[in-house]
């Protein structure tokens, strides 16, 4: 044992393997120490260094050590004789002193490398390493992520998640990434969805109780004709969100209940459902099969339905942090909001008309809004366009800017480009199941009653009763 080890401290090898092994585990207790203190435990980039990267490293190292002391047998073996180092006589004071610099210095390497590392980690958790890196792919995205009320969450915090399988598949899914941008192969658009996302479940639920019972929410919608005053228009609703109340799940949120599991085989896409089976809680199975996805649509392509796919949050919550919104529900919020001037005729017809036009890039499309907006009122109200010239330039810049927070040309990104599934005004959203045109067995449906979903109270009034009723 005692030859073993002379061995081992007279050969570079098993030297670097005693450095690293030891580096490695200093580092190890350090992010340990750091987790618990500071609970920065659900980081990825954490995880897998402190647990993945750090142990291989230190097993590896640990085989060195053996390897070297083989070598050095060969070596003397071969007839090599005297000792590879100098021997360390720590009774003299300089080599006392160097011995302890060297150590002190390791250490100072140890800390160094440790901040360094966890800098690195931090940096590429960032969202702005996520969002702006690769600026052009990734600005949708993020200026869609920035307008959003998950704009203080981390992209990866969605996209990643604690746990090594997927930080693993994650990089790997990087690694094609990046050769994707270095090689301009990847799509404009991003297609979505993305088939490998982590589950939705796993995410949404590290911050969202989706149990928690939210019942039936009151919501008023402003909008704005297109006449020249542009009016206020109120729509009011009563949601019908539920959740788990007395162990009974209700409401729109009954599909993620525990107890029951929806799956669906849609398209590619996901726009086009062609089965939807319910397990209720008592392991009752019942299938709705889409009318025209058996027999009527020969004409049209006929698309392979994919796999089966169990409802989550993303099948209705598909945007909760990239909120593309169609023009007319930007000028509205911006209406509601004072940041559009409401006292200018017809700005909101206008402002739609400019706003759905195509522009090569987001400078033109300031510019055009603007020069189009400022030409409609030179002509049609010549006066008000002297009087009110900065109002109407500015209410022009404006909506250029609405304009380029949905469209990106250098991806393809245009009005629509991704749909919402929340709801069904824009696009089919609920509507995909709930068309009353899947059957199930025994004849019933996936209903589209209005009521099943909520209460309409008033559509579009520009004084609905209702809210006279329940103001104090
Ligand atoms: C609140 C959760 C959440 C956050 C935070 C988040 N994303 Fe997403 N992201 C999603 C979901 C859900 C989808 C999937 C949409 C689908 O499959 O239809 C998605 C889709 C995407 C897509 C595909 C294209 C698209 O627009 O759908 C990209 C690219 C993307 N995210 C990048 C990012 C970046 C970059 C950040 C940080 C700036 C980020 N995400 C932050 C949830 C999130
Ligand atoms: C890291 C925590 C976190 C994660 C993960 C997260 N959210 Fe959120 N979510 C929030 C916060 C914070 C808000 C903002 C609450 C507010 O503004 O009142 C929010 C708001 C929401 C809202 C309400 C939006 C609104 O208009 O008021 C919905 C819906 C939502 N999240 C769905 C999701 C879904 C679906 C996922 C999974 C893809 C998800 N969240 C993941 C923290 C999170
Ligand atoms: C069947 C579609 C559907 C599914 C599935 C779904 N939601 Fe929702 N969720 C809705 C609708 C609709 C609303 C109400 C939106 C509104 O207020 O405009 C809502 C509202 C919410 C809100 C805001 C509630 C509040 O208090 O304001 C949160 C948070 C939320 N959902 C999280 C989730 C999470 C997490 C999951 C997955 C476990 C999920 N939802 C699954 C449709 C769905
Ligand atoms: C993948 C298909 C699918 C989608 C998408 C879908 N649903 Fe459903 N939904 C169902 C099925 C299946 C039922 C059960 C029908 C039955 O039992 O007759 C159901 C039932 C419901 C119910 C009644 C729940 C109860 O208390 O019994 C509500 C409310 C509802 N859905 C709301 C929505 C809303 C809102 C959306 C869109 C945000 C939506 N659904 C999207 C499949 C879907
Ligand atoms: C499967 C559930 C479901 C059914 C059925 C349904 N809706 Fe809705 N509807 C929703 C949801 C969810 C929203 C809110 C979406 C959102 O948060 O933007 C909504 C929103 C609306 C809005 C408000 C749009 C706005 O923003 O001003 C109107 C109007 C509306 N629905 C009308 C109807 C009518 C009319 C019917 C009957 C033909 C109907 N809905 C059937 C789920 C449903």
């Amino acid at each position: 044992m005692r030859r073993f080890f002379l061995v081992a401290t007279r050969n570079p090898i098993s030297l670097l393997g005693v450095a690293l092994t030891t580096a490695s585990a200093v580092l190890f207790l350090f992010l340990l120490g750091l987790e618990l203190i500071s609970g920065h435990g659900g980081n990825p980039y954490l995880g897998i260094l402190s647990y993945v990267l750090l142990p291989g490293i230190f097993f590896v190292s640990l085989i060195l050590i053996p390897m070297g002391v083989a070598w050095e047998r060969r070596r003397r073996r071969q007839g090599a004789t005297g000792d590879l180092f100098p021997i360390l006589d720590l009774n003299n004071a300089t080599t006392r002193r160097l011995v302890l610099t060297f150590l002190v210095l390791t250490l100072v390497n140890v800390i160094i490398l440790s901040a360094a590392t966890y800098k690195s980690i931090e940096v590429m958790e960032s969202t702005a390493f996520c969002g702006t890196t690769c600026h052009t792919v990734m600005e949708p995205e993020h200026t869609a992520y920035l307008n959003s009320p998950h704009a203080r969450v981390k992209c990866v915090e969605c996209h990643i998640g604690p746990g090594a399988g997927w930080f693993v598949k994650s990089k790997l899914s990087g690694a094609r990434q990046l050769v994707s941008v270095a090689f301009d192969l990847y799509d404009r658009p991003i297609s979505v969805p993305i088939h490998h996302l982590r589950p939705a479940r796993e995410t949404c639920e590290q911050c969202h109780w989706p149990s928690k019972f939210v019942g039936d929410r009151l919501s008023v919608r402003t909008h704005y004709d297109q006449d020249e005053e542009n009016t206020e228009l109120k729509t009011v609703l009563v949601l019908r969100v539920g959740g788990i109340q007395g162990r009974k799940s209700s409401g729109i949120h009954w599909h993620v209940d525990r107890d029951i599991q929806i799956r669906y085989r849609s398209d590619a896409s996901r726009e086009t459902i062609y089965e939807v089976e319910l397990t209720d809680k008592d392991g009752k199975i019942r299938v709705f099969i889409s009318g025209d996805s058996s027999s009527e649509d020969a004409g049209e392509t006929t698309t392979e339905p994919g796999p089966w796919r169990i409802m989550d949050c993303i099948d209705c919550h598909n945007r909760p942090a990239h909120i593309y919104r169609m023009p007319d529900s930007e000028i509205d919020r911006a209406l509601q909001e004072g940041l559009l001037d409401r006292t200018l005729p017809y700005v909101r017809r206008e402002g739609l008309r400019l706003m759905r036009e195509t522009y090569p890039t987001a400078e033109a499309a300031v510019s055009g809004i603007t020069q189009g907006l400022e030409a409609f009122y030179a002509e049609t109200y010549p006066e008000l366009s002297m009087t009110r010239h900065a109002d109407i330039t500015s209410a022009g810049h404006f909506m250029g800017e609405l304009h380029n927070r949905n469209v990106f040309p250098t991806m393809n990104v245009t009005w629509g480009t991704y749909p919402n599934h929340l709801g069904h005004t824009d696009f089919p959203g609920c509507f995909r199941c709930h068309d009353d045109e899947h059957v199930a067995e025994d004849g019933e449906t996936i209903s589209q009653d209005c009521s099943t979903c909520h209460i309409l109270l008033a559509m579009e009034e520009e004084n609905p009763e209702i809210l006279e009723l329940l103001r104090p």
